[in-house]
């Protein structure tokens, strides 16, 4: 634990002379080794870590953005370590290559939780997990298409997240698995957007030039890459949605993602839940109190879609569910 001092001095007038007290504040200090800012999820999944991790309730919170390089957050990882923080928490940008550093920060005798995303790395590297799973969302997205094409044909483009990122990986696992057991679908071709706007937006306009006319389902694996790639087909006339030609699927359900779910320009939209700091918290607190604690700890998600859809696998989006979605 990293000791704060504050000195109170307290001025005795009738007697001129000063006494002094102590107060000894202890703050446990966290390192938040985060992916980078690159999409909605991430600005809502960092403002939670901040306002759990705050000094008032106990924290002082180490936070550095790794603005997706892989390297930049080895060596954030490596300088939480020299500073001996009390906790190291990641949420890995890459899910390989973990294995040195992670033993780094077991030598060092510091507990580290892997957060959001997964790695593959030996379990006993790490001291606990929490996170969404990412192949499960991939399948519920293959599972709402089977029901809502109801047997006719699919011809699908995919603007997949960042190369080798474990949410990535595992959305395209859980989407092909539904593929594979339906012959009347055809994916055309699957590019990564790197999770951001700009790079579903390019990816799209790429996608438009080599398939126009030849697609019917657009999946994006974040509502960022959704946002750039309407944008694309807005440029190109082509319509998308419950009252469009293409079938738009995206996931995180972020506050504008629902908005456009709402409005039926999103057909479906599976969630991947960016709170999650109270969970770590929770973990953390049994770790100091020497308590047992969850060494995985799944955090729930739920799928939506457009209004006129029902399914066995969503929720109908309705402005009550829009007005209670926070970020
Ligand atoms: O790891 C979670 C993913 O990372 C979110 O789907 C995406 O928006 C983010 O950048």
């Amino acid at each position: 634990m990293k000791k704060k001092l504050a000195l109170l001095t307290m001025m005795a007038a009738a007697v001129s002379m000063s006494a002094f007290a102590v107060q000894a504040d202890e703050l446990t200090t966290i390192g938040y080794a985060q992916v980078g800012h690159e999409s909605d999820w991430r600005t809502a999944n960092t403002q939670n870590y901040q306002d759990v991790f705050s000094e008032e309730n106990g924290y002082e919170l180490s936070f550095v953005d790794c603005d997706n390089d892989n390297a930049a957050q080895l060596e954030a990882v490596r300088t939480f370590i020299n500073q001996e923080l009390d906790y190291i928490v990641i949420a890995p940008i890459q899910s390989a290559g973990w294995d040195t550093v992670l033993q780094e920060a077991q030598d060092a005798g510091i507990p580290v939780i892997i957060a959001d995303r997964e790695i593959e790395a030996d379990a006993s590297l790490y001291d606990a997990w929490v996170g969404t799973n990412t192949t499960n969302e991939g399948i519920t997205a293959g599972n709402w298409l089977a029901e809502y094409l109801d047997g006719a044909e699919a011809n699908i483009l995919v603007i997949e997240g960042s190369v080798g990122a474990s949410a990535a990986l595992g959305r395209t696992a859980g989407f092909n698995q539904v593929a594979e057991e339906h012959e009347e679908w055809k994916i055309l071709d699957s590019q990564s957007g790197d999770f951001t706007q700009d790079g579903g937006q390019a990816v799209m306009e790429s996608f438009i030039k080599s398939y126009e006319g030849q697609f019917n389902v657009v999946v994006c694996q974040n509502d960022n890459e959704a946002y750039g790639a309407m944008d694309a087909m807005d440029a190109a006339g082509i319509t998308y949605g419950v009252d469009g030609d293409v079938i738009l699927i995206s996931y995180d359900a972020t506050h504008d993602g629902l908005q456009y779910t709402l409005d039926g320009k999103i057909n479906c939209n599976v969630e991947c839940n960016p709170i999650q700091a109270e969970t770590v918290k929770g973990v953390i607190e049994k770790m100091a109190a020497g308590e047992e604690y969850e060494e995985t700890t799944l955090v729930e998600d739920q799928a939506f879609v457009a209004p006129g859809i029902e399914s066995e696998y969503a929720v109908t989006m309705t402005q009550e569910i829009l007005d209670g979605r926070a970020y």
